[in-house]
């Protein structure tokens, strides 16, 4: 049984990883999938050489996110250390929660989430890792209201005025979804204008804040934005964090995939005032290559908030007398009980590349970015106008040539949201994304 188990590891990775893909997806209709997998569950096991072939049908018929053409999300690429790390942590099938289970991964989430901190500007604070941006960003919402409203974990909403939560146009809609799933309700997320950058003004959220208080509400919450989702707009850190200085708000920096600027000499200037925030999210599962799931979320508290405001005291779990230091026994901190392991993958990988390595990713995005700006203009005719990116994107995957994103914003119609963070790509990689637009577009 074990050799099995490690035979099919090995398999796995090996099909998945190191199979000359030549196309990013083999796109079937869902009748047609579901059919070829054979998917139904039956009273009786099935022998090895199936359910190998089994493996190579899950791989043949997924996307590669792996493949160097796969533009089409704010993840991407391979960093085989972190996939080393992704392995031992699926091997190693711990809970992050207390010290006796999780000894390794209790002081090396501590040792990972300082060195962030650092980044940020912080010298002590507190964080955890969770599932994902719109997780960590939903942990800022509600410990923003316990520091406002201590008396919400007890009595609830009943207790509270309406409250009012401030973001740009052009945040990720997690903000909504935080807001609806902690009872402070969508309506009373204030929408800040953008500019033509899609950068939050500040003026706005200063009138916009005025305007929540005529109404009754009571501002608590500023979520700002370093790297929208569909613009990569950062938002202006500084006159933001002074009127929430002025006001006594909560200020939010959803970094999901712009914290890793902060690894970067050149480009880190785009978070400036970052240090004033309360709390930071931060996806090293986007730009940095660490593989899903990877967020932090970092708070400059230093009162253990995220304790106070999470924990149930579990006396199973988190007993006092215990033989060792409790405090090591992180856990409570969190919303969940069982809490998978997040830090070794991106551990390792820091490790390896050292932070010298993580820069330099990220100074490759900007530059591939610049370079497909360059091209784009150089390029007559390539501004894309109503209902032909659908059409191009339908022939993409029915290709499997590459796959890339497209949405509409504002008052512009659709046009593709290229994400360029994978180390792998190159500048050929760029090209063969504008001439592969062309091709499939051509007739259109
Ligand atoms: C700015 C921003 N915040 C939050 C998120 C949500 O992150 P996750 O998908 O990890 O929940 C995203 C996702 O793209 C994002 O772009």
């Amino acid at each position: 049984m074990e050799v099995h188990t490690t035979q099919c590891c090995i398999l796995m990775g090996c099909l998945c990883l190191f199979y000359p893909w030549s196309q990013v997806c083999e796109w079937r209709e869902p009748e047609e999938l579901a059919a070829l997998l054979d998917l139904e569950l039956r009273e009786n096991g099935e022998p090895q050489h199936q359910l190998l072939q089994r493996i190579r049908d899950v791989a043949k018929y997924s996307v590669k996110t792996n493949h160097p053409r796969f533009f089409n999300q704010l993840f991407a690429g391979v960093d085989y250390h972190a996939l080393t790390g992704r392995f031992l942590t699926e091997a190693l099938n711990t809970s992050q929660y207390t010290y006796e289970v999780a000894p390794v991964f209790v002081l090396m989430e501590d040792e990972v989430l300082s060195k962030l901190r650092s980044l940020v500007g912080w010298a002590e604070g507190d964080g955890i890792f969770c599932p994902g941006g719109t997780m960590s960003n939903m942990y800022a919402m509600n410990v923003a209201r316990y520091r406002a409203f201590p008396e919400v974990k007890l009595k609830g909403m009943w207790s509270l005025p309406r409250l009012a939560v401030f973001t740009s146009q052009q945040s990720h809609y997690s903000v909504m979804k935080a807001a609806a799933f902690q009872g402070i309700g969508t309506e009373n997320v204030f929408k800040v204008k953008v500019d033509d950058r899609g950068c939050m003004i500040p003026e706005d959220l200063g009138e916009t804040i005025e305007l929540a208080k005529s109404q009754g509400a009571v501002p608590f919450f500023v979520h700002a934005t370093s790297g929208t989702t569909v613009q990569g707009a950062f938002d202006p850190l500084e006159p933001i964090a002074d009127i929430c200085d002025r006001q006594g708000l909560w200020m939010h920096v959803d970094a999901a995939w712009g914290g890793s600027v902060l690894f970067s000499k050149e480009h880190k200037h785009l978070m400036r005032g970052v240090e004033r925030a309360d709390s930071v999210t931060w996806n090293p599962h986007k730009m940095m290559l660490t593989g899903l799931q990877c967020s932090a979320i970092l708070l400059k508290d230093t009162t253990h908030l995220l304790k106070h405001c999470h924990s149930a005291d579990a006396k199973y779990l988190f007993q006092q007398d215990k033989f060792y230091d409790t405090s090591l026994d992180t856990g409570d901190k969190s919303i969940q009980c069982g809490r998978k392991v997040d830090c070794l993958k991106l551990w390792l990988m820091w490790k390896a590349v050292g932070s010298k390595g993580l820069e330099e990713r990220v100074d490759r995005a900007f530059t591939h970015t610049r370079y497909l700006v360059e091209e784009m203009k150089r390029r007559e005719g390539f501004e894309l106008i109503g209902k032909v990116a659908p059409v191009i994107k339908e022939r993409m995957m029915k290709q499997g040539t590459m796959m890339l994103g497209y949405q509409p914003q504002g008052g512009r119609v659709n046009f593709f949201r290229m994400i360029v963070i994978s180390p792998q790509l190159s500048h050929q990689d760029m090209t063969f994304c504008l001439n592969e637009i062309e091709r499939l577009g051509s007739d259109l």
